[in-house]
């Protein structure tokens, strides 16, 4: 339990960093405390109220009937106030706890990103930050505002009465160590049926991300019968855990309900019969509802949080990698590079069966190098593009820049020098000028260029020259071509230093393919350029060649 609520604030804490959310945060926790309070002394000065009518004392009459004003007033006040923060937190809190999350995904290595699935690390934050509503709902209207009752409740009762102080006492006790029992079965069951959820899930956003492929080339009858294997595991193993978490309700409700019943009726027997202690009999019909509010929604919330456990579980132990690859060891800045030299590189994908190597026994890169790097389809070409830009790191051998190992080079080398356009074209649902500036600033003169140059001019026109157009998830309203054109112009919008030009032209026509090199090598000549292409067009504007074969790669004089 302590580890489940520990989890929670974890991730509360997470999404809460500001100083503003921890203040909202705690007054929360606060007004609930309050609203806890006043819930048990109301019906404490209603029935001091009722004694003083019998007793026709009016200074008392007139006191209980203020202060039972005051309290329902404050009653009204709290919860309203409770409320207000929990729809703000509500709120808040999941969206805050995206954005970390996100933060911490796109901080892990190119090989993380290759190695998991990106859609179903989503469908789990969206889980982790659904259930966090839950969790503030029943904390905000259930748990601390009857916690703070029972608590009040108890040192009340002990003042009247110890012995009926630890009757409650004692059942309060076996209540906690049972639904303890209960819950260390119940994080096994759930970490079962979460896991085999997950790998319905996990195969489902594949599935679901790709759904047009899957229309396309008719697969539905594949992905059904993929689907429907998964789902059955689920299945069974959700209903097991149905059948276990019907058993454990029965019995807490009857239990609860015992515990409460014998003392209100050993009580009532004892005490209303001498018309005394009203208060504490309206009370002790009050702590039932209060205290099987609590375990209804402590047995909730266990259950919602061991979901929500696994599935933090599973979030953290995937982006541990983060501390791991901690970038803090990337220290040295580059103002200016000379350089870049490949020496007995080798790299291989880790946890795949494939094959595939690569290797590079020595490569210069000089800066203002032009360099085409050819070879047939699944050589090792985009690899090589991936070490050079850092996305991944060699198994043995070096890659240095002048002298300085690539593993040492600070971040802000590669964020400042370099563009990467890769062979995989992301676009995103956002105005065709948002997927072209990417939120940087550019003149309209500077865009109009790199448009005509990108020839992208007519796909504007088009669209009545309307930049401002949504096009579509992952840009389905362009065509294949028209998105290699946006990808390329949005990296040459950040005019760096050095360009490195995977397939840019593979989609294009033979004429406007040799427009875009022209352009390219025009307008960029003092750049470092590295390309690959298949088109022997590129040929013609570079200094160097580097060929592949069988994922390695050598220098070719042209
Ligand atoms: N993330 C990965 N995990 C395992 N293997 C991979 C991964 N990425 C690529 N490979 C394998 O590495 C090999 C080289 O891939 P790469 O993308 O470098 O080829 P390429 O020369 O760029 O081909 P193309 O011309 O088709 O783009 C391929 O056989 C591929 O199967
Ligand atoms: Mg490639």
């Amino acid at each position: 339990m302590l580890k489940v609520i520990r989890v929670v604030h974890k991730l509360i804490w997470l999404a809460t960093d500001s100083i503003k959310l921890k203040i909202h945060f705690i007054l929360n926790y606060a007004f609930g405390a309050v609203q806890g309070a006043l819930m048990f002394f109301t019906p404490f000065a209603l029935s001091e109220m009722v004694k003083s009518i019998s007793q026709a004392d009016n200074q008392k009459i007139l006191y209980w009937f203020w202060m039972l004003v005051a309290m329902t007033v404050g009653l009204a006040l709290s919860k309203f106030i409770v409320r207000f923060f929990f729809e703000y937190l509500s709120r808040i809190i999941p969206i805050k706890l995206k954005e970390k999350y996100y933060e911490k995904i796109y901080q892990q290595t190119y090989t993380w990103h290759t190695n998991n699935s990106v859609g179903y690390f989503l469908s789990i934050i969206n889980d982790v930050s659904r259930i966090m509503r839950t969790w503030l709902w029943a904390m905000n209207f259930s748990y601390i505002p009857s916690l703070v009752f029972s608590i009040v409740f108890f040192i009340y009762t002990y003042i009247k009465s110890p012995y009926l102080f630890l009757y409650l006492f004692v059942g309060m006790a076996v209540f906690v160590i049972l639904t303890r029992v209960f819950y260390t079965k119940r994080i096994y069951y759930t970490n079962e049926t979460v896991q085999s959820d997950n790998n319905f899930n996990k195969i489902y956003t594949d599935f679901t991300y790709n759904v047009r492929s899957v229309k396309k080339m008719n697969l539905i009858h594949f992905v059904m019968n993929t689907l429907h294997n998964f789902s059955a595991v689920s299945f069974s193993n959700n209903r097991r855990l149905m059948r276990y978490n019907a058993k454990q309700w029965g019995f807490t409700e009857l239990f609860l309900s015992g515990l409460f019943l014998i003392p209100t009726g050993f009580f009532i027997y004892q005490y209303l019969m001498t018309g005394q202690n009203i208060d504490l009999v309206i009370m002790i019909i009050a702590i039932q509802g209060n205290i099987q509010n609590i375990g209804r929604e402590f047995m909730h919330l266990m259950t919602e949080l061991a979901d929500n456990k696994t599935h933090i579980d599973i979030l953290e132990k995937h982006l541990e990698d983060l501390q791991g690859n901690a970038n803090s060891k990337h220290t040295k800045h580059i103002k200016k590079w000379n350089k870049i030299v490949f020496d007995n590189m080798f790299f291989q994908f880790k946890m795949d069966n494939t094959k595939f190597k690569s290797c590079i026994q020595h490569i210069e890169i000089k800066r203002g190098d032009h360099i085409a790097i050819v070879g047939a389809s699944g050589t090792g070409k985009s690899t090589f593009l991936n070490l050079l830009t850092r996305q991944l790191e060699p198994l043995s051998g070096s890659i240095k820049i002048d002298n300085i190992d690539y593993k040492d080079v600070a971040d802000d080398f590669f964020n400042k020098n370099l563009t990467y356009i890769s062979q995989d074209v992301e676009l995103f649902n956002l105005s065709l000028y948002e997927n072209i500036t990417l939120g940087h600033k550019v003149k309209k003169q500077e865009l109009d260029r790199i448009l005509s140059g990108c020839c992208l001019t007519d796909l504007i026109a088009k669209n009545n020259n309307n930049m401002n157009l949504y096009i579509g998830e992952k840009g389905i309203k362009v065509s294949g071509g028209e998105r290699q054109r946006i990808n390329l112009a949005r990296g040459l919008i950040l005019n760096r230093e050095i360009l490195v030009l995977d397939e840019i032209t593979a989609n294009l026509d033979p004429k406007t393919t040799k427009k875009i090199w022209e352009f390219i090598f025009k307008e960029y000549k003092d750049k470092t350029i590295i390309a690959i292409s298949h088109t022997p067009e590129l040929l013609n504007h570079v200094n160097k060649v580097i060929e592949f074969n069988n994922g390695c790669g050598i220098i070719k004089t042209k």
